[in-house]
């Protein structure tokens, strides 16, 4: 059942991050057009007057929730304070001003990483809160669970139909590659790379942790598919449902860039949760579905990499 119109006004929070970039692209795909948007340097999310100012006045049928304090285990080992204050800020805020607002509809972006360390596999939604967090990431899940927890409140106390939506590891064009701060897909593309054709590349950890990969226009299809429909949850995994090693993707990161070095495994540094993977068949049962297989969303990303090789985006937190 589609529940917003095209011509309805949709404000997309973070869209030049990679997650709200790919989020505008889908929304101009399937012809919606009017579109809001707002830098950081004009709008700050954790400022709470200004966002009450801003969706007071500009008033959007929608809100999609794309700004984040987002980075890998060095990252948030090194600015845990802005993965915490910055993250409840920006949501806090604009799921305030939207709910204020009586804005109708509202998508927020939580993370695989924020379930429990050690959650059975593959996590369901309702592991949520069952068991202790990965504690190089503690900052980050924090501020997302209390994100959730502020759109499930809504829908129980309000009825609001605001979603919220738990990527698994997105990887696509404009990610992070820059090597102190970047996840580990595109870590691992720039390494090869800059590699090529045959240094030796070190790579984090052991290797063994299993992972699951969404290409990034899979998941901005997924937050649109979710302004479109009203879902019987406030929650909901997005991802493929399948996984692999971190050795297996080296191989295939590897492979498509053409890298014929030895690959080197430093096993000093942290591994992270030993597996991450999404059950995803509430999203399934309720008619969305990945398309872009992992092989095939590499050699984009890929390609994209080398075009862009000069303008990547490097570390952006304000410490
Ligand atoms: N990347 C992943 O693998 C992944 C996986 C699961 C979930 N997610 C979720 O997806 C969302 C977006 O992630 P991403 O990878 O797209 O992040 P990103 O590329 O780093 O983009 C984040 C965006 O947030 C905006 N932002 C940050 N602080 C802000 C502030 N104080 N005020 C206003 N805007 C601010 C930035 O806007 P400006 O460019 O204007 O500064 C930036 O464009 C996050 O909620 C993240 O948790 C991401």
């Amino acid at each position: 059942m589609t529940t917003i119109n095209k011509d309805a006004k949709i404000y997309v929070a973070g869209h030049r991050g990679m997650v709200g970039a790919a989020v505008v692209d889908e929304l101009h795909a399937r012809g919606y057009s009017n579109i809001v948007t707002r830098t950081s340097g004009k709008l700050d999310l954790r400022e709470q007057d200004a966002v009450h100012a801003f969706v007071g006045n500009e008033r959007p049928d929608a809100v999609v929730i794309a700004a984040a304090c987002v980075g890998g285990i060095l990252a948030n080992d090194t600015y845990p304070y802005q993965f915490l204050y910055d993250n409840v800020m920006i949501e806090a805020n604009l799921i305030d001003a939207a709910h204020r607002n009586d804005v109708p509809s509202l998508v927020f972006l939580g993370s695989s990483c924020i379930y429990p360390k050690f959650a059975p596999q593959p996590m369901k939604e309702e592991y949520l809160l069952t068991g202790e967090l990965e504690p190089t990431n503690q900052w980050y899940a924090i501020a997302k669970i209390t994100g959730v927890k502020l759109v499930e409140a809504l829908r129980k106390q309000y009825q609001r139909q605001y979603v919220s939506l738990m990527p698994t590891n997105l990887y696509g064009p404009r990610d992070n590659f820059d090597l102190q701060t970047s996840h580990v897909l595109p870590a691992m593309i720039r390494k090869f790379h800059e590699a090529l054709p045959d240094k030796p590349v070190t790579l984090w950890g052991t290797g063994s942790p299993r992972r699951e990969f969404l290409h990034v226009t899979d998941a901005a299809r997924a937050v649109v598919f979710a302004l479109e429909n009203k879902f019987d949850y406030t929650l909901y995994n997005v991802g493929t449902g399948t996984d692999i090693t971190i050795k297996e993707l080296a191989l295939l990161v590897q492979s498509v860039t053409g890298h014929t070095g030895e690959i080197q495994w430093d096993s000093s540094k942290p591994d992270g949760t030993p597996r991450k993977l999404m059950d995803v068949s509430r999203l399934h049962k309720a008619g969305w579905k990945h398309i872009i297989e992992l092989e095939k969303g590499i050699q984009q990303t890929y390609t994209w990499f080398v075009k862009n090789a000069d303008s990547i985006k490097e570390v952006r937190i304000e410490a």
